[in-house]
């Protein structure tokens, strides 16, 4: 018979994919979604779809009880929140809430997984070897990365559920929206640089993690984590470059200070009151911005499981511009 996974957060981005892997990989796949939920990727008819209300400890515990999964993936999360305290609400609660569920549901999970985020360390820039490692002092710039952490030290301390904690750089790939308003600027002529110093940014793309993930939940030790990026840095020019040379485009380069961007980002959260949609642009996004270097060791990675990413950045925002272009959402 086949394994149980259930995989939280199927809606989005990262979910749907792990969600498709699941299902390629022969697992009985259960896509934790909400009722609100967008179903877009999410059409596959081997897909059971399990609804669950974070809010309702009883009912949680209750599918648990009848579900009886082998493996969970919580990767549900917010990355983007008008107000610190909604991430802590669901990036830390909602482990804690899932923490209780499996106790009290005393049901053999052979692993829990939880994606968690470079973020949770914050950058490289002051780590002693310029690589933040699984024993850096963890120092998040935001209130995401920091929501993060105390969900990592939540599911540390829960001694009865083996767990694994992977924690991607910048994810992208088809189906990611905030790239996605990069992409459409330099469609239209326009390459946006923050600030005057050089950073050395990080990637996976959205194919190479879900693979790994997948590598860890089956074969890693309990209690190992893994940072993950495609084991390169670039430059913000590197990666315009890949995408005007995707989309062919020549643009006007504006480099604007830091100060400007972060009015900018208070003006874009503030207006983002009237139209609902939290801007990918906004205070936050300017703390990890000012970093100079998001490099993460991934040698635990490559050790146990021989990791050589299918897509460096180039490849990828190739794919990633092709996809968006069919489309026509560029
Ligand atoms: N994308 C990245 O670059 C990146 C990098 C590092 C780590 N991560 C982590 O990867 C995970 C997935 O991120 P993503 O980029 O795929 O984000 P996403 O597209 O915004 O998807 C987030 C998912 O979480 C669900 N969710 C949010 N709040 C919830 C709540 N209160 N209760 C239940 N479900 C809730 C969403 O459900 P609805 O559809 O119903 O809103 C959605 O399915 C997150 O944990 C994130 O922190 C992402």
């Amino acid at each position: 018979m086949s394994k149980k996974v259930l995989i939280t957060g199927a809606s989005g981005f990262v979910g749907s994919f792990l969600v498709e892997k699941a299902l390629d990989l022969g697992f009985d796949t259960y896509a934790g979604i909400r009722s609100s939920s967008s179903l877009e990727y999410l059409q596959d008819d081997r897909i059971n779809l399990c609804y669950i209300d974070f809010e309702n400890l009883a009912e949680l515990t209750e599918i648990l009880e009848t579900q009886r999964f082998d493996y969970i993936i919580h990767n549900a999360g917010l990355t983007k929140a008008k107000d610190e305290a909604s991430y802590y609400k669901v990036n830390t609660d909602l482990v804690s809430t899932l923490l209780q569920a499996i106790e009290r549901s005393e049901i053999p999970l052979t692993k829990l997984v939880l994606i968690s985020s470079l973020a949770a360390y914050g950058p490289a820039d002051l780590t002693s070897e310029g690589v933040v490692k699984e024993n850096s002092i963890p120092q998040a710039v935001t209130a995401y990365g920091k929501s993060k952490w105390e969900a990592e030290k939540i599911l540390k301390s829960s001694s009865k559920v083996p767990y694994n904690i992977v924690r991607p750089t910048a994810v992208y790939g088809p189906r990611e929206q905030d790239f996605l308003t990069v992409y459409k600027m330099i469609n239209q002529g326009l390459e946006l640089f923050v600030g005057y110093q050089t950073q050395k940014l990080t990637f996976i793309y959205i194919e190479d993690l879900v693979e790994q993930i997948f590598n860890i939940m089956l074969i890693a030790k309990s209690g190992k984590n893994y940072f993950i990026s495609d084991g390169h840095y670039y430059s913000a020019s590197q990666l315009h470059n890949y995408i005007k040379s995707a989309l062919q485009k020549k643009t006007v380069k504006l480099r604007l200070p830091l100060f400007i961007v972060k009015g900018l980002a208070h003006i874009t959260e503030f207006t983002s009151r009237f139209t609902g949609k939290y801007p990918p642009l906004n205070p936050q996004k300017v703390a990890e911005l000012k970093c100079k270097s998001w490099v993460c060791d991934i040698s635990p990675l490559q050790k146990d499981f021989d990791f050589k990413p299918k897509y460096y950045l180039a490849e990828g925002i190739e794919n990633t511009i092709k996809w968006n272009k069919q489309r026509k959402l560029i």
